[in-house]
């Protein structure tokens, strides 16, 4: 029997956490997933595709409170997830943006490593450089240059372009990404730019199943969507291929 994989997930309510969180959980890969959370989950979880598969729900008033509260973020060896993030708009500026994408991002996963976090995968952005003049690019890019010196043993980055696909909250904005995107990739046209959140998160459930060789992996939409279709392939019955 395989030891279930420790795994830390933050952002499991919003697009890509919440398709990583049934991904894993439905895998056939045995997790022992924690998520921090401030909200409960607003879905219902799946069946865990593995008999060991254990969900713990750690909630917060205020999950900036998670990395001084004493707690352990990660078990050791663990899996470090971060699907974390929001929008000028929703944060109320960009101070308040970069205290959540940068600052809570950054402190959480250097207290996951502190507590023995093996591996982080990181949801980021296509276009992330810390060398950008654009504020949520240069954001971005800060965060992955911080995670990449932690000393993580395996580091895993995802770009996604757009992010298309359904959201509890119904976000202004998505409905226009969506009927965008969306008849593209229904349609089998390739686009670089657009990913569905539900690939991210058959993605991450591969990677977490499968762990790559590479210290340093860094991978944009036609990669994600290849390993989102390798866990789909060997997890037939997975939330992700329903
Ligand atoms: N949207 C795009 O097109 C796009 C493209 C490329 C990359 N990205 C990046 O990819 C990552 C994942 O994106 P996504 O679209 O999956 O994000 P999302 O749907 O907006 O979900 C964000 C997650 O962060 C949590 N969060 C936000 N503000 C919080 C706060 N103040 N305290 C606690 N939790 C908070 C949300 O919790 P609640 O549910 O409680 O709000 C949710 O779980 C983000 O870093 C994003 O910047 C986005």
């Amino acid at each position: 029997m395989a030891t279930p994989s420790p795994i830390t997930l933050v952002g499991a309510t919003g697009l890509t956490g919440s398709f990583t969180l049934k991904s894993i959980l439905s895998s056939s890969h045995p997790s022992n997933l924690t998520i921090l959370t401030r909200r409960s989950l607003p879905f219902q979880t799946p069946s865990p595709g593995n008999p060991q598969t254990k969900l713990t729900t750690r909630l917060y008033e205020n999950l900036f409170q998670a990395p001084k509260d004493g707690q352990k973020i990660s078990e050791s060896n663990g899996v470090y997830i971060s699907c974390l993030g929001t929008t000028r708009a929703d944060a109320g500026g960009t101070a308040n943006q970069e205290k959540l994408d940068l600052d809570l991002n950054r402190d959480l996963a250097k207290k996951a490593r502190e507590d023995g976090a093996d591996t982080m995968i990181l949801v980021s952005s296509g276009g992330a450089s810390h060398t950008s003049r654009f504020f949520y690019m240069r954001i971005k890019g800060q965060l992955e240059e911080d995670v990449k010196a932690m000393g993580f043993n395996r580091v895993i980055i995802l770009r996604p372009g757009a992010l298309i696909g359904h959201r509890a909250d119904g976000r202004k904005g998505q409905w226009f990404m969506n009927s965008l995107f969306t008849p593209l990739k229904t349609l089998g046209i390739s686009f670089n730019s657009a990913t569905y959140g539900e690939d991210v998160g058959a993605c991450i459930a591969e990677l977490v199943a499968n762990p790559p060789e590479e210290k340093l992996l860094t991978i944009s939409d036609d990669k994600i969507v290849e390993y989102a279709n390798k866990f789909r392939k060997s997890n037939p019955n997975s939330s992700s291929s329903s």
